[in-house]
């Protein structure tokens, strides 16, 4: 048997970024209540000419370059992401096609801000069970895109992305515990209702603004707070460690009372959870890769350390993973 290693970290935001002011002097929101009720202070925006596949490959170059690797060693190249760039191919066969890793096997995971947790799993189970060496797992996201630039509930997202490079390692180090849940009873409360085949693209969908998600912000904020305890619990007892051991938490970014509000729940410090949703908001499939990068970068991880990642997406989807960091 054996277990799974991070080898590599690696992250990339748009370089324009779009402060509280800009939304406050359009009239939308003010930075106020955005501050206060989200937690953001600004976020990244895409350039016109660049979709989630750019941001993709510019995280995974990262991360590739940080194992010490080349992007000829990567055998398989998950992409988590709610913003393809097109309904098909996946964006994965994209990202393989711009890093010209034509040896890797490709495909999409759509579990919006849970896919990072969900690929990594995935990813951790294929390395395990002998089929592959080196997986690229990357969470990237350009919501701008699918954003209502004339809705107040545009303050919530920004654009970027996140990657990680697995490997294996011996067991009782490395990835301890996963667990992944979904709840379909929760699939309209965040949606893009057009676009599919249940109501593909017509004058009406666009005039009805359907191709821009929409959110119901309580149902959001009831099952974040319940599901990411809920997960993180789930993984403790399956690993036999107790939130005490817990050294650093890395969660989904969505809202910065719905962190402080799991963070109470479990009785963790809130110094223990990295947060950096001030300055990227939620960017979906990104989050959980960009701030375990940042934290990385940062030196806060030790060796031996207990590190967690959670995330909760629409869907319902949820999971979370408990790494002793080699
Ligand atoms: C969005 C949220 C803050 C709204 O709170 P709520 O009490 O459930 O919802 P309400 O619609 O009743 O709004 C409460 C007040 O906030 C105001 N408000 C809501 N969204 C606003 C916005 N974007 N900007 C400014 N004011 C806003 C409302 O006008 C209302 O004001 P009022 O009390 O003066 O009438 C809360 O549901 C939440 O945090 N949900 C989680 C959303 C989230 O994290 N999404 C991102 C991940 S998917």
């Amino acid at each position: 048997m054996k277990s799974v290693k991070i080898i590599g970290t690696g992250s990339y935001a748009p370089e324009r970024i779009l402060t509280n002011r800009e939304i406050e002097e359009r009239g939308l929101s003010n930075d106020a209540w955005i501050v206060k009720n989200v937690g953001i202070r600004e976020r990244h925006i895409a350039a016109k000419d660049q979709a989630t596949s750019d941001l993709a490959v510019a995280a995974g170059i990262r991360a590739i370059k940080d194992a010490g690797l080349s992007n000829k060693d990567i055998d398989l190249i998950i992409v988590a992401t709610g913003t393809p760039d097109r309904p098909c191919p996946s964006t994965a066969c994209i990202v393989q096609k711009k890093l010209g890793a034509f040896q890797a096997a490709a495909f999409d995971i759509s579990a919006v801000c849970a896919g990072f947790i969900y690929g990594f799993s995935v990813a951790a189970s294929l390395i395990i069970s002998g089929n592959y060496e080196k997986i690229l797992v990357i969470g990237a996201d350009t919501f701008s895109r699918i954003t209502d630039w004339e809705s107040r509930d545009c303050v919530y997202f920004g654009d970027g992305a996140g990657a990680v490079v697995l490997s294996s390692c011996e067991v009782g180090k490395g990835l301890l515990g996963c667990f992944l849940a979904a709840d379909g009873r929760g699939y309209d409360d965040f949606t893009v209702k057009a676009g599919g085949s249940e109501e593909p693209a017509s004058i009406e969908t666009i005039k009805n603004h359907k191709h821009y998600f929409s959110m119901n912000g309580k149902a959001v904020f009831n099952s974040a707070t319940k599901v990411i305890p809920m997960g993180i619990r789930k993984v403790l007892a399956d690993t036999g460690l107790e939130v005490r051991d817990i050294d650093w938490l890395i969660p989904h970014q969505p809202n910065i009372n719905i962190l402080k509000f799991c963070a109470q729940e479990l009785g963790i410090p809130f110094e223990k959870v990295m947060v950096n949703l001030d300055r990227y908001g939620n960017t979906v499939g990104g989050t959980i890769p960009l701030l375990l990068d940042e934290t990385v970068k940062s030196g806060k991880i030790k060796p031996g350390d207990i590190v967690v990642l959670a995330g909760v997406g629409a869907g319902w989807t949820w999971g979370a993973a408990i790494i002793k960091w080699v």
